[in-house]
Protein backbone atom coordinates (compact mmCIF):
# COMPACT_ATOMS: atom_id res chain seq x y z
CA UNK A 1 0.00 0.00 0.00
CA UNK A 2 1.34 3.51 -1.33
CA UNK A 3 1.71 6.34 1.39
CA UNK A 4 -1.50 8.33 2.25
CA UNK A 5 -1.08 11.46 0.34
CA UNK A 6 -1.53 14.59 1.92
CA UNK A 7 -4.19 16.63 0.95
CA UNK A 8 -5.30 20.66 1.88
CA UNK A 9 -8.85 21.11 1.14
CA UNK A 10 -9.60 24.74 -0.30
CA UNK A 11 -13.31 25.62 1.38
CA UNK A 12 -15.60 28.38 1.92
CA UNK A 13 -19.10 27.17 1.45
CA UNK A 14 -21.37 24.33 3.48
CA UNK A 15 -18.64 21.71 2.79
CA UNK A 16 -20.54 18.86 2.31
CA UNK A 17 -17.70 17.63 -0.50
CA UNK A 18 -15.20 18.34 2.44
CA UNK A 19 -17.24 16.02 4.64
CA UNK A 20 -17.38 13.52 1.60
CA UNK A 21 -13.73 13.38 1.67
CA UNK A 22 -12.68 13.54 5.14
CA UNK A 23 -15.49 10.73 5.35
CA UNK A 24 -13.36 8.65 2.81
CA UNK A 25 -9.83 9.18 4.13
CA UNK A 26 -11.44 8.10 7.38
CA UNK A 27 -12.90 4.85 6.74
CA UNK A 28 -9.45 3.81 4.08
CA UNK A 29 -11.73 4.74 1.11
CA UNK A 30 -9.34 7.53 -0.34
CA UNK A 31 -5.63 7.11 0.49
CA UNK A 32 -4.65 10.30 1.89
CA UNK A 33 -4.71 12.28 4.71
CA UNK A 34 -6.20 15.94 4.87
CA UNK A 35 -3.45 18.00 6.31
CA UNK A 36 -5.23 21.29 6.35
CA UNK A 37 -8.19 22.99 5.89
CA UNK A 38 -7.96 26.56 3.93
CA UNK A 39 -10.66 28.93 4.33
CA UNK A 40 -11.23 32.44 3.00
CA UNK A 41 -14.36 32.57 4.95
CA UNK A 42 -14.02 32.00 8.78
CA UNK A 43 -18.02 32.16 9.76
CA UNK A 44 -18.36 29.23 6.64
CA UNK A 45 -20.44 25.71 8.14
CA UNK A 46 -17.04 24.05 7.15
CA UNK A 47 -15.44 25.32 9.38
CA UNK A 48 -17.17 23.73 11.63
CA UNK A 49 -17.38 20.64 10.14
CA UNK A 50 -13.17 20.82 10.12
CA UNK A 51 -12.89 21.53 13.54
CA UNK A 52 -15.13 18.58 14.91
CA UNK A 53 -13.13 16.27 12.81
CA UNK A 54 -9.91 18.15 14.19
CA UNK A 55 -8.65 18.68 10.87
CA UNK A 56 -6.45 22.46 11.27
CA UNK A 57 -7.88 25.54 9.90
CA UNK A 58 -5.98 27.83 8.30
CA UNK A 59 -8.49 30.76 7.99
CA UNK A 60 -7.05 33.34 5.85
CA UNK A 61 -8.49 36.79 4.57
CA UNK A 62 -7.72 38.48 1.24
CA UNK A 63 -8.64 41.72 2.96
CA UNK A 64 -5.52 41.62 5.34
CA UNK A 65 -3.37 41.41 2.68
CA UNK A 66 -2.41 44.36 -0.02
CA UNK A 67 -2.11 41.87 -2.73
CA UNK A 68 -3.58 38.94 -4.10
CA UNK A 69 0.49 37.30 -4.52
CA UNK A 70 0.87 38.01 -1.00
CA UNK A 71 -2.35 36.40 0.38
CA UNK A 72 -1.20 33.29 -1.29
CA UNK A 73 2.26 33.91 0.38
CA UNK A 74 0.19 32.90 3.98
CA UNK A 75 -1.27 30.52 2.24
CA UNK A 76 1.66 29.10 0.90
CA UNK A 77 3.10 29.58 4.11
CA UNK A 78 0.73 27.43 5.77
CA UNK A 79 0.34 24.76 3.08
CA UNK A 80 4.25 24.76 3.32
CA UNK A 81 4.14 23.94 7.13
CA UNK A 82 1.79 21.42 6.93
CA UNK A 83 3.39 18.82 4.49
CA UNK A 84 0.35 19.29 1.72
CA UNK A 85 0.81 17.71 -2.01
CA UNK A 86 -2.14 18.20 -3.54
CA UNK A 87 -4.68 21.06 -2.79
CA UNK A 88 -8.29 19.82 -3.46
CA UNK A 89 -10.46 22.74 -3.78
CA UNK A 90 -14.22 22.06 -2.65
CA UNK A 91 -16.26 25.45 -2.99
CA UNK A 92 -13.68 27.94 -2.48
CA UNK A 93 -15.12 30.48 -5.01
CA UNK A 94 -11.78 32.42 -5.45
CA UNK A 95 -9.45 32.01 -8.58
CA UNK A 96 -6.11 30.86 -7.64
CA UNK A 97 -3.16 33.01 -8.60
CA UNK A 98 0.41 32.46 -9.96
CA UNK A 99 1.82 31.79 -6.33
CA UNK A 100 -0.17 29.03 -5.90
CA UNK A 101 0.10 27.62 -9.38
CA UNK A 102 3.51 28.11 -9.51
CA UNK A 103 4.11 26.16 -6.13
CA UNK A 104 2.03 23.44 -7.13
CA UNK A 105 2.62 22.52 -10.97
CA UNK A 106 -0.46 20.19 -12.18
CA UNK A 107 -1.26 19.09 -8.61
CA UNK A 108 -4.63 21.59 -7.62
CA UNK A 109 -7.86 20.19 -8.77
CA UNK A 110 -11.16 21.17 -8.47
CA UNK A 111 -14.82 20.30 -8.62
CA UNK A 112 -17.19 21.72 -10.88
CA UNK A 113 -21.05 21.91 -10.69
CA UNK A 114 -21.75 21.43 -14.66
CA UNK A 115 -20.20 19.65 -18.03
CA UNK A 116 -17.67 21.88 -18.26
CA UNK A 117 -16.72 23.73 -20.56
CA UNK A 118 -20.54 24.55 -20.02
CA UNK A 119 -21.78 27.22 -17.37
CA UNK A 120 -18.48 27.89 -15.87
CA UNK A 121 -17.90 30.43 -13.03
CA UNK A 122 -20.22 31.43 -10.66
CA UNK A 123 -23.66 29.60 -10.02
CA UNK A 124 -23.07 26.87 -12.55
CA UNK A 125 -26.69 25.17 -11.26
CA UNK A 126 -28.36 28.63 -12.08
CA UNK A 127 -27.02 29.37 -15.85
CA UNK A 128 -28.60 25.90 -16.23
CA UNK A 129 -31.82 26.24 -15.19
CA UNK A 130 -32.34 29.26 -16.83
CA UNK A 131 -30.53 28.45 -20.47
CA UNK A 132 -33.27 25.44 -20.26
CA UNK A 133 -31.10 22.68 -20.35
CA UNK A 134 -32.07 18.86 -19.78
CA UNK A 135 -28.88 17.51 -18.65
CA UNK A 136 -25.97 19.25 -16.56
CA UNK A 137 -23.46 17.51 -14.57
CA UNK A 138 -20.17 17.09 -12.13
CA UNK A 139 -16.48 17.59 -13.58
CA UNK A 140 -13.15 17.57 -11.61
CA UNK A 141 -10.32 18.55 -13.65
CA UNK A 142 -6.73 20.26 -12.59
CA UNK A 143 -6.71 24.15 -11.97
CA UNK A 144 -4.77 26.36 -14.24
CA UNK A 145 -4.75 30.24 -14.62
CA UNK A 146 -8.10 30.57 -15.79
CA UNK A 147 -11.90 30.06 -14.68
CA UNK A 148 -12.87 26.41 -14.71
CA UNK A 149 -10.54 26.00 -17.73
CA UNK A 150 -8.09 23.22 -16.41
CA UNK A 151 -7.99 19.45 -18.30
CA UNK A 152 -10.82 17.62 -17.44
CA UNK A 153 -10.26 14.20 -15.39
CA UNK A 154 -13.92 13.57 -14.88
CA UNK A 155 -17.20 14.22 -15.90
CA UNK A 156 -20.36 12.78 -15.15
CA UNK A 157 -24.20 13.90 -16.42
CA UNK A 158 -27.17 15.01 -13.94
CA UNK A 159 -30.57 15.52 -15.37
CA UNK A 160 -32.18 19.09 -14.19
CA UNK A 161 -34.99 18.20 -11.61
CA UNK A 162 -38.27 20.02 -12.42
CA UNK A 163 -36.77 23.08 -14.02
CA UNK A 164 -35.87 23.63 -10.21
CA UNK A 165 -32.24 24.86 -8.82
CA UNK A 166 -32.51 23.74 -5.41
CA UNK A 167 -33.60 20.26 -6.62
CA UNK A 168 -30.77 19.94 -9.28
CA UNK A 169 -28.19 21.26 -7.09
CA UNK A 170 -29.28 18.22 -4.52
CA UNK A 171 -28.97 15.57 -7.47
CA UNK A 172 -25.56 17.30 -8.36
CA UNK A 173 -24.06 17.16 -4.84
CA UNK A 174 -25.13 13.79 -4.51
CA UNK A 175 -23.06 12.80 -7.52
CA UNK A 176 -20.21 14.76 -6.65
CA UNK A 177 -19.51 13.17 -3.33
CA UNK A 178 -19.07 10.03 -5.24
CA UNK A 179 -16.95 11.30 -8.53
CA UNK A 180 -14.33 13.16 -6.26
CA UNK A 181 -13.57 10.66 -4.17
CA UNK A 182 -13.37 8.09 -7.41
CA UNK A 183 -10.78 10.55 -9.47
CA UNK A 184 -8.82 11.69 -6.03
CA UNK A 185 -8.09 8.46 -5.72
CA UNK A 186 -6.87 7.68 -9.77
CA UNK A 187 -4.78 10.65 -9.30
CA UNK A 188 -3.19 9.54 -5.95
CA UNK A 189 -2.57 5.94 -7.13
CA UNK A 190 -0.44 7.09 -10.19
C1 LIG B 1 -20.05 22.27 -5.11
O1 LIG B 1 -21.22 22.23 -5.87
C2 LIG B 1 -18.83 22.36 -6.00
O2 LIG B 1 -19.01 21.74 -7.24
C3 LIG B 1 -18.65 23.84 -6.17
O3 LIG B 1 -19.00 24.39 -4.93
C4 LIG B 1 -19.95 23.55 -4.29
C5 LIG B 1 -19.46 23.27 -2.89
O4 LIG B 1 -20.41 22.58 -2.14
N1 LIG B 1 -17.31 24.16 -6.58
P1 LIG B 1 -20.08 22.06 -0.69
O5 LIG B 1 -19.67 23.28 0.13
O6 LIG B 1 -18.97 21.07 -0.79
O7 LIG B 1 -21.34 21.45 -0.16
Amino acid sequence: MKQKMKIAIFASGSGSNFAAIEEACKKGELNAEIVLMVTNKPEAFVVERAEKASIPVAAILPKEFATKDAYEEAILHALRESGAEWLVLAGYMRLVGPVLLTAFPSHIVNIHPSLLPSFPGKDAVGQAVSHGVKVTGVTVHLVDEGMDTGQILAQCAVDVVDGDEDKTAEAIHAVEHGLYKDTLNKLFSQ
